[in-house]
């Protein structure tokens, strides 16, 4: 209540400056407080008071500095590593935005030297003495290990994960790179990356983890040489505020803290997340200022697609009995042969039934929704682009005319560059609601701080209905292949999807459970109750749920309701064909030996302050061998079991057991502009679920992603949903084509798209092989497309042929001789390329030494 409730208000950098000791002390902090014998006693908290002082006093200073001496530093992320991914971001043509902005900063009075163009950015950032130090950009700075070790007050802490200073990354052996540029008093940083991913599987062992030298060192130039008088974090997102240390009401001991410091913190962040930026606030003290996601617009059809639409209007046509349907026929499954939807031959016995299946999955993906491009902050989408988005929003249920007019003229307004100006002297920035631009118009304008939602009131009524609806639409559609009712599903949860829709996903796990929320007096959730069978009229279905790491942060009140509900129908006095969540904890009570409470856990996550299941790290780096090993690293990371009360306790057995009567892994799909191969976090998330379930099944189980973006909702599985969006995005000419408009970035979206859907066929199998070829034929045969990629960043473009590569080598798919040595020689191209990279100007960095 005390951190969600004022964030909507717009507060930011709350801190936490008292609390209750128990009778042993706080040994947090030099201070060593002594405790009280009575644990109700409220103390303050000396240290973090003298944080809070520090901190208003930073906000004091930027308030009244003088523009003209005003010192920004400016934060690029770098993930993945040697992925060409250097100075990306979700969404955001980064370069092309972090130009504008320099250009309205000296335009303000900044004394900032802008570059004459993105390119000259981009280069003096990227390149310009990279290659003589062997470092991914630019190095800025040179930090002597013997100063760091003098200045670092958490030296130990560090040396006990990463060695003695200046560790191994970003370093010479005596002294740790600060990369990025300075243009005047604006300083571009890359924030340095994680450590650990070229060896994600140490991940899965670490305790007490603490960040690099080099990650420490970078904060600490800019907070103590270069003497920021604020940093701007640019994009989403960054690894900050992932570091270790409590979730909110952070303390000295915690990373976040430690690094950020005192430094007044803005983080431009897109306005469609506001699960992952609440941690951003919470854990570094950041005012956020939204940027709007790209435009969406119709896939439309391209190509083949379109000469088989034609094929098909004319069939559509014809009256009944026309001699020439059988010759159009047949046409019409040649072409769509040639397409990869349904196979040459034997040639259709039932025309008729074809031809309409055909015409209806055409129409769907002419109708589906893609993200367009990247956002560049400063450029508004021009009409034509506003006029989709309007049409798009028009179709959904409850956005009404006048919002959408509402819509119109604020999107064509820019008012990011003003907030993001604002923001940087101090200034206070007004709060908004995080969602979904298609459903939410109220996000608009962007340039405004982002908040979450009131806690206590999700999930609402209307989510509750919904919920139960779209849940069952799953069981349905699973029922609809022949199966049985299911018994047990594995269902992920995260915090956007449920942020964004009043909790709708965390009502269908209600709802299956046959369960509901239980409000206080003032209509505050306290917990879960059970529906009566009578009126839930089928069986409680047992749900195990597995929840990101974010959704544990921020939804604990709702955390508990769902370890509650699960609890309370395992309890439940009820037939066991009528309750499936009983039938299974009374069978685990026995094989586990366990009391009925644990047998009755059903709500999993990662351990606390932990995030991910680096599934999608172990993909990336393709340090793996056997599709188990996948397994191994979900259960490992995410068996913490979140019961009714207490702390989380770590459940391998436990998860694994259950994870063998799972009948099908499910999972929700939000946004538009996030498909399930457009981020990595799916196949980490469900595909991680889906493989350990497989593991324990011994058989591959359904997997289906329940698609939410639009109208009711459609249930597909895994295999239509991937292969929807290949059609509709990664092979469609609007959509890379939006993309490597704005040069490197986009390649490196593509790099993405690629490197996903191979995640998806390692985790669960079921990626259909022709995709792999298309993709090959588009980005590396084509060798148009492919010197054009190279030349627009060689990193990713390499990275393209290779998992290409890697992909069949795991035989996901097997290409013909003349494919695979096409590929081949591609990808030899395209390292050759990369390894003729020339370094460009030998500037020397600025040395930081011990005086
Ligand atoms: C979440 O909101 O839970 C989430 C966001 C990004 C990646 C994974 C999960
Ligand atoms: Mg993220």
């Amino acid at each position: 209540m005390m951190v969600a409730i004022p964030e909507i208000d717009g507060a930011t950098g709350p801190m936490v400056f008292g609390g209750r000791i128990g009778a042993g002390g706080c040994t947090g902090c030099a201070h060593r407080c002594a405790g009280t014998l009575s644990e109700r006693v409220m103390r303050p908290c000396p240290e973090r008071i003298e944080h809070l002082a520090e901190r208003v006093a930073r906000k004091a200073r930027l308030r009244r500095s003088a523009v003209a001496s005003r010192k920004v530093a400016i934060v690029l992320y770098g993930f993945p590593p040697n992925a060409g991914a250097v100075g990306t971001a979700a969404y955001l043509s980064v370069f092309e935005s972090l130009q504008h902005m320099l250009r309205a900063m000296r335009t303000e009075g900044y004394a900032v030297e802008v570059p004459a163009s993105v390119v000259d950015l981009r280069e003096m950032v990227l390149k310009g003495n990279a290659a003589q130090y062997g470092q991914a950009a630019n190095v800025a700075a040179r930090i002597r290990a013997d100063d760091f070790v003098a200045r670092e007050p958490f030296l130990k802490e560090i040396e006990a994960q990463w060695g003695p200073a200046p560790g191994r990354h970003q370093t010479d052996g005596s002294g740790i790179f600060v990369l990025g540029h300075h243009f005047g008093n604006v300083f571009v940083g890359i924030q340095p990356v994680f450590g650990y991913e070229g060896d994600p599987m140490r991940l899965l062992f670490e305790r007490g983890f603490a960040p690099t030298h080099a990650f420490t060192a970078f904060y600490r130039y800019m907070a103590q040489d270069f003497d920021a008088d604020v940093v701007l974090h640019f994009g989403m997102h960054g690894a900050l505020e992932f570091m270790p240390g409590k979730q909110t009401g952070l303390s000295a001991n915690c990373w976040p803290d430690r690094l950020i410091a005192d430094m007044p913190n803005v983080y431009l962040y897109a306005a469609n997340n506001p699960s992952e930026s609440a941690l951003a606030k919470r854990r570094i003290g950041a005012t956020i200022v939204t940027y709007l996601t790209p435009p969406v617009a119709k896939a439309g059809l391209y190509k083949g697609l379109v000469d088989l639409k034609a094929s098909l209007n004319r069939w559509r046509g014809l009256p009944p009995g026309a001699p020439e349907a059988q010759d159009l026929g047949a046409l019409i499954q040649a072409q769509a042969a040639e397409l990869d939807l349904c196979p040459a031959e034997p040639a259709w016995f039932d025309q008729v039934r074809a031809t309409e299946k055909l015409w209806r999955d055409l129409i769907e993906y002419e109708n589906s929704l893609i993200p367009l491009g990247l956002h560049v902050v400063g450029t508004p989408p021009d009409a034509a682009e506003r006029a989709e988005l309007i049409a798009a929003m028009a179709e959904v249920e409850g956005v009404e005319e006048l919002a959408l007019k509402r819509a119109d003229k604020l999107m064509s307004e820019d008012h990011e560059t003003s907030g993001l100006l604002r923001a940087l002297e101090g200034r206070f920035i007004r709060p908004v609601p995080g969602g979904d631009l298609l459903r939410s118009p109220q996000i608009l304008p962007t340039g405004r701080n982002l908040h979450a939602f009131d806690p206590f009131r999700m999930p609402t009524a209307f989510a509750l209905k919904d919920g139960a609806a779209q849940a069952q639409r799953l069981i349905e559609r699973h029922m609809a292949s022949g199966a049985e009712t299911p018994r047990s599903i594995a269902l992920v949860l995260w915090g956007a999807d449920n942020i964004k829709s009043d909790g709708g996903p965390i009502a269908q796990a209600l709802a299956l459970m046959g369960a509901r929320p239980r409000f206080d007096g003032y209509g505050r959730l306290c917990g879960a109750e059970l529906i009566p069978l009578e009126e839930l009229g089928r069986p409680r279905i047992d749900v195990v749920m597995t929840l990101s790491g974010i959704f544990r942060d921020l939804l604990p009140l709702q955390t508990r309701m769902l370890a509650e509900a699960a609890w309370l129908a395992a309890a439940a006095d009820e037939p066991a064909d009528l309750n499936f969540v009983r039938a299974h904890a009374l069978d685990y009570a026995v094989k586990m030996g366990c009391d009925l409470e644990t047998a009755a856990l059903r709500v999993f996550s990662n351990a606390e302050g932990a995030y991910g299941s680096n599934v999608n790290q172990l993909i990336d780096s393709g340090a793996w061998n056997d599709e188990d090993e996948l397994a191994d690293a979900f259960e490992k990371r995410k068996c913490f079991a979140y019961g009714r009360k207490g702390a989380p306790v770590q459940s391998a057995k436990l998860m694994a057991t259950m994870l063998a009567d799972v009948d099908l892994a499910y999972q929700n799909l939000e946004s538009v502009e996030l498909g399930v191969t457009t981020v990595d976090h799916y196949f980490d998330t469900l595909g991680g679920i889906g493989r350990a379930v497989k593991r324990a099944r011994g058989v591959q189980t359904p997997v289906y992603i329940g698609d939410q973006t639009r109208g009711d909702g459609k249930v597909r599985t895994l295999s239509e949903q991937v292969a929807l969006e290949t059609r509709t995005r990664a092979l469609n000419p609007k959509w890379f084509e939006g993309l490597l408009k704005h040069g490197g970035e986009g390649v490196r979206q593509i790099e993405a798209q690629v490197t996903n859907t191979m995640g998806w066929s390692a985790t669960t199998g079921q990626v259909d092989p022709w995709i792999y070829q298309r993709l090959t034929e588009t980005f590396v045969l084509d060798e148009t497309m492919r010197r054009r990629l190279a030349e627009l960043n060689p990193q990713a473009s390499a990275r393209v042929a290779n998992r290409l590569i890697e992909a069949h080598e795991r035989r996901y798919w097997q290409p013909d001789a003349a494919t695979l040595e096409a590929l081949r020689r591609g990808a030899e191209e395209l390292e050759d390329t990369l390894e003729g990279v020339i370094p460009a100007d030998r500037v020397n960095p600025v040395e930081i030494a011990a005086e």
